[in-house]
């Protein structure tokens, strides 16, 4: 009989906290409206404010349509869960001018968040990317990022795509326990600095079952980037999955446990990269590892290039001073679009410590095949079957992409 009552209680329990979960309709409660040119800005920051003061769960919902959004930043911290149910298409200003800083939605200081719905955040970037400076100067104009998370804890966003982001399309920094799933990236090949992910200086972050097609990397891995799990993601076009390029900026901090599993790359510039710029600052990047990749027609699929040098905008003649260990490639296959198919440069002031080769399998079949597999700086351990054999090429110079 106890035991009976006990499994009521808690059943009633599980149904009085999921029905408390209060609902605030945006365009209901308060005056969005789903024209396509109404600002959704101030209803949205207005749901916001009820959602983030509130101290039970709150779900805020953006049914479908098609809404317009100059700008908003949601800020917590904030009493209880929110959870933002998005399933219409929220789109930015076109022109790049309308944007006083290089956001359009930004996540801050908040814990518990859920972001779900199928919805798309669209950043109509189109007209933006050709007022790109990154190819000339070193310091870009900061065009605005589709969606920002800053100091974010706890927090699962899935079923949620952003396309034709101006610049990056999410730029994650300084988060703890943050989750990507089921997510879509989807920008043009030709589309200029719209990296899909970018980590910074973030505990735990997790990137499963995402699809990311852009004009640049797929996932980019900064300073600070630790306990980061990339699993079942495909990318393509783009420039694939790198760390880095790491060593540029003092006060930089270190990049360890990188696992990047069960992935497919097609079309990419590049595979899986970890990329530090010559005459660099001091830095540690350790415990990488990448396993389970399938490369399809990827150029240069396998690459350390601690040479990292696009534009010539710094001094080759000084190693990088960047210590890379515990790095790992395994069960790697596919196809290259490129005779340079395993690179690894290695500084010569910190040469790579503790790289592991195992069962790698890359096809180049250009008239001028086989390719090839080049090192300095870095005696790899190898077991299993290796094809193109590692190690075996004379070095040649190729300037990186961005
Ligand atoms: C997020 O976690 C960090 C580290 O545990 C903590 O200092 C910070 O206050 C948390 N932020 C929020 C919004 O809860
Ligand atoms: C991470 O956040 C999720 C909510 O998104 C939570 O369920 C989980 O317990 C958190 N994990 C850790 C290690 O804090
Ligand atoms: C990766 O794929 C292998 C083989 O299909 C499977 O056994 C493993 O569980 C997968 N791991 C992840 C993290 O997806």
């Amino acid at each position: 009989m106890a035991i009976e009552l006990n499994v009521a209680v808690v059943a009633l329990l599980v149904l009085f906290s999921s029905a408390q979960s209060t609902v605030i309709d945006v365009v209901s409660n308060y005056g969005a409206k789903s024209d396509g040119s109404s600002d959704l800005s101030t209803p949205l920051l207005n749901a916001w404010k009820e959602a983030c003061k509130s101290s039970s769960p709150t779900k805020i919902v953006i049914r479908k349509g098609t809404y317009r959004l100059s700008q908003a930043t949601l800020e917590g911290p904030c009493k209880s869960h929110i959870e933002i149910y998005i399933q219409g298409t929220i789109k930015a200003p076109m022109n790049p001018s309308a944007f006083k800083d290089a956001n359009w939605v930004v996540f801050s200081h908040v814990s518990d968040l859920t972001i779900s719905g199928g919805g798309v955040f669209d950043g109509q970037g189109t007209a933006a990317w050709g007022k790109n400076e990154c190819s000339k100067n070193k310091f870009c104009a900061a065009l605005p990022i589709n969606l920002r998370f800053n100091f974010v804890n706890n927090t699962l966003i899935q079923d949620i795509t952003t396309k034709d982001s101006k610049q990056f399309n999410v730029n994650v920094l300084g988060c703890n326990n943050i989750t990507f799933q089921r997510f879509t990236v989807s920008a043009p090949e030709t589309s200029l600095n719209t990296d899909g992910i970018h980590i910074g200086r973030s505990d735990l972050v997790k990137i499963l079952d995402t699809k990311i097609e852009t004009g640049d990397d797929c996932v980019s891995l900064g300073d600070g980037s630790k306990n980061v799990y990339v699993e079942r993601v495909t990318c393509g076009p783009g420039h694939g999955i790198s760390v880095g390029s790491l060593g540029k900026w003092q006060g930089e901090e270190d990049v360890s446990g990188i696992f990047v599993k069960n992935c497919t790359l097609t079309n990419t510039q590049n595979g899986v990269r970890i990329k530090t710029w010559p005459a660099s600052q001091p830095g540690k990047a350790t415990d990488m590892h990448f396993e389970n990749i399938i490369m399809n027609n990827v150029g240069f699929p396998v690459i350390i290039d601690q040479e990292y040098c696009p534009w010539n905008q710094c001094n080759l003649k000084a190693p990088s001073s960047v210590q890379l260990s515990k790095i790992s490639f395994k069960n790697i296959r596919g196809t290259s679009a490129t005779k340079e198919v395993i690179r690894l440069v290695c500084s010569k002031g910190y040469p790579c410590q503790g790289v592991e080769l195992a069962d790698i399998d890359l096809k180049f079949q250009g008239p001028d095949g086989p390719g090839v597999s080049e090192c300095s700086n870095i005696s790899p351990k190898l077991s299993g079957t290796l094809n193109p054999k590692p190690c075996t090429a004379k070095l040649t110079r190729i300037v990186g992409d961005a």
